[in-house]
């Protein structure tokens, strides 16, 4: 699955760097092949003989930096480089990157790179919480580095709290998720995202919270990998990804016939939107004043449902939809891949901290035609979106 895939392992010094053993056992075992940089302090919780024999290459440190420079160096490291994963990742390494400091080989290859790179911090749960810190962890997100959240239990430094290195497996999926090869050339997306606006007047509506992230996530992650992309989205604040064809619309009706006019040259269809099951039965031509009313009641007409009317019409493309639940996830979802006659279905729960309408992050399930469920961790909303096309790869070679 990672064949062919360089990968930079960084490690920095703390009590998990034994759990990044691990997960160079996992990414090697996937067919990557790995490349493992340690800072002087993560030598002396694991010995680099470790790293070495199971990665098969030379572990880089800095105590051997001078002979390694001339043999290797740390920018064909860093141009070599498909990714980069610290693990675990000290609040020092994490404040040393965020203001531009490079003065060793681990700092010096990630500032180098261009390739995606993931921090897994691992720390005391007060050191986590400062606010220089998070401050810290923000700004390198705003640059677009990856981080994976610590994991909640007892520390090695006898708190308790958040700041655990999370089990190699949950880092290494994170990993693979940041790995896209070109695998969708020749396919063409149609996807459709953010809410819909059904106006009551011509200054009010009716809508929901979708940001659109989701959506935008896919279009961005599938034109990444070659395909070509068409993007039907409702009103957002989101710029759509480069390369990707953008139908703006605003009300659900608009959606469906942008969608309609869309489908026929589709190879994958992804309903991602958030489509408002109900318009205003009357659209008033001039602003409803209030006249000294004490309510107001509105009437709702249905819209239609899209996605149902592309499961009835099914032609070769693959159909895929999302269910957006705040109850019996599993079951709703199930149900809805059923009736609107799905390939599958991404099942959240709404009501997650870290899930569902305007955040980042999303905890998803893939629910597929034949009854098989799939539980994905929290990931960023790209990372999903390319999960989820790796599943759609899947389907279409009829795995
Ligand atoms: N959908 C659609 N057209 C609608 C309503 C929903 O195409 N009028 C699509 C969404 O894009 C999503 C899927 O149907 O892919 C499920 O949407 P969701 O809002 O979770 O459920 P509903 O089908 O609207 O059902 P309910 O409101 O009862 O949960």
């Amino acid at each position: 699955m990672l064949n062919g895939k360089r990968i930079v392992l960084g490690v920095t010094g703390g009590i998990a760097a034994y759990k990044s053993v691990e997960l160079l056992r996992l990414l090697t075992k996937a067919g990557a092949e790995v490349h493992v940089v340690m800072t002087r302090s993560a030598t002396e919780f694991v010995g680099p003989l470790t790293f070495q024999a199971l990665s098969g290459n030379p572990v880089h440190t800095d105590l051997f930096n001078l002979y390694q420079e001339s043999e290797i160096g740390h920018i064909s490291l860093a141009d070599g480089a498909d990714l980069v994963v610290v693990a675990p990742a000290t609040a020092n390494l994490i404040g040393k990157v965020a203001n531009g400091i490079a003065d060793d080989l681990l700092t010096t290859t990630i500032m180098a790179t261009k390739a995606p790179v993931l921090f897994a911090p691992a720390m005391n749960v007060n050191m986590f919480e400062n606010p220089i810190y998070r401050a810290n962890e923000h700004r390198l997100e705003e640059h677009g580095y990856h981080f994976v959240e610590p994991a909640t239990g007892e520390l090695a430094c006898g708190w308790e709290g958040k700041g655990k290195l999370p089990d190699p497996s949950y880092l290494f999926d994170r990993a693979a998720a940041l790995l896209h090869p070109a695998d969708l050339q020749g396919e063409r997306i149609v996807i459709t995202a953010g809410p819909t606006r059904e106006e009551i007047d011509p200054v009010r509506y009716v809508s929901n919270y979708s940001s659109g992230r989701m959506g935008y996530a896919i279009a961005e992650a599938a034109v990444r990998r070659g395909a070509e992309v068409v993007l039907i989205s409702g009103p957002t604040a989101l710029a759509p990804p480069t390369g990707v064809k953008l139908v703006a619309v605003q009300s659900a009706k608009q959606m469906h016939d942008a969608v309609m006019a869309a489908v026929d040259k589709a190879s994958v269809v992804i309903k991602a939107a958030a489509v408002a099951d109900y318009r205003p039965a009357e659209r008033a031509e001039s602003k409803v004043k209030k006249g000294g009313r004490e309510a107001w009641q509105l009437e709702l007409e249905k819209n239609p449902d899209i996605l149902a009317a592309l499961g009835a019409m099914k032609k070769e493309w693959l159909l895929v939809g999302f269910a957006a639940e705040t109850d019996d996830l599993i079951a709703n979802a199930r149900k809805k891949l059923e009736q609107k006659n799905l390939d599958l279905i991404v099942a959240n729960d709404v009501t997650c901290a870290d899930a569902g309408f305007d955040v980042e992050t999303n905890i998803v399930r893939f629910l597929f035609r034949d009854g098989k469920v799939e539980e994905l961790p929290k990931m960023t909303k790209l990372e999903v979106a390319h999960s989820l096309l790796d599943r759609i790869i899947g389907l279409k070679q009829g795995g």
